[in-house]
């Protein structure tokens, strides 16, 4: 079958309520716009083959090659007394390691707090737009790009395909991905990130690397159970530090 997302081929994959409706665009800007300031329910998803604005976070390009990569994004609604939503990067980046590790048979790790690596190089980033009562979860998977495909990031990327050296079913991978998104978001929405720790700190590639967030800098430990990563100084004082751009000093395998 070929490859594609469009919704003959992905709706009848879906298994719960996220991904319904199910939006399309062969080419748009960025599918952050088709949801939001939406009135569409929860669990909407828009997805595309190409975007030509797409989106990174700290206004960076998120680039893709048309028809290659998983790039879509999900409309979620949060309850305003429950769970702090920039929690939320870490339940998707969660989602999005377990749907790689299926498809891929690999090890995926979290890289605090939004993006998945394998092998200490990144396949996929998780952009967040907060609006008033909604937020826009954008997720970017590079699936079938070849070597010669992927942009040059300041993480070198990676595509499954160039990990199995295999071409990967999209459908697939997404529906996968919603389904682990959709039972990793209610468990969030009742307990916060405690019941999904486990999982993340056995992912937490960050773990013994030497970070700098901010004006802090030392060697990253684990996850808190607020979303907060812990850092251990060179004066062996821990500190937490909230979400932000971590600027990680990444030492790839020979
Ligand atoms: C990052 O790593 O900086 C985040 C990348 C997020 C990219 C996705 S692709 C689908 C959605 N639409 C966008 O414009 N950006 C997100």
């Amino acid at each position: 079958m070929t490859d594609t997302l469009q919704p003959d081929v992905v709706v009848p994959r879906l298994r719960g309520r996220f991904g319904k409706p199910y939006l399309y665009a062969a080419e748009c800007p960025s599918t952050q716009d088709l949801l939001r300031a939406s009135a569409q329910p929860e669990g909407a998803v828009a997805a595309a083959e190409h975007q030509t604005a797409g989106r990174g976070r700290s206004g960076r390009t998120w680039y893709d090659t048309a028809g290659s990569a998983l790039l879509f994004s999900i409309l979620l609604r949060p309850a305003p007394e429950g769970p702090p939503a920039p929690q939320l990067s870490l339940v998707a980046a969660l989602a999005v390691a377990e749907a790689v590790e299926h498809a891929a048979g690999v090890d995926a790790q979290v890289k605090w707090p939004n993006d998945v690596w394998v092998e200490r190089r990144k396949v996929a980033g998780i952009l967040l737009e907060a609006a008033e009562s909604s937020v826009v979860c954008g997720i970017g998977v590079n699936v079938n790009q070849s070597a010669d495909e992927l942009p040059a990031g300041r993480i070198p990327p990676t595509s499954l395909r160039v990990l199995t050296g295999m071409q990967h079913d999209r459908a697939t991978v997404l529906a996968d991905l919603l389904a682990a998104l959709e039972a990793h978001y209610e468990t969030w929405q009742r307990t916060g990130l405690a019941d999904l720790l486990t999982a993340l700190e056995r992912r937490n590639a960050l773990r013994g690397t030497p970070v700098g967030v901010g004006e802090v800098a030392g060697i990253a430990a684990g996850i808190a159970a607020d979303g907060r990563l812990a850092v251990v100084t060179a004066a062996g004082e821990e500190l937490f530090v909230e979400s932000g751009e971590v600027g990680v000093e990444v030492r790839l395998p020979d």
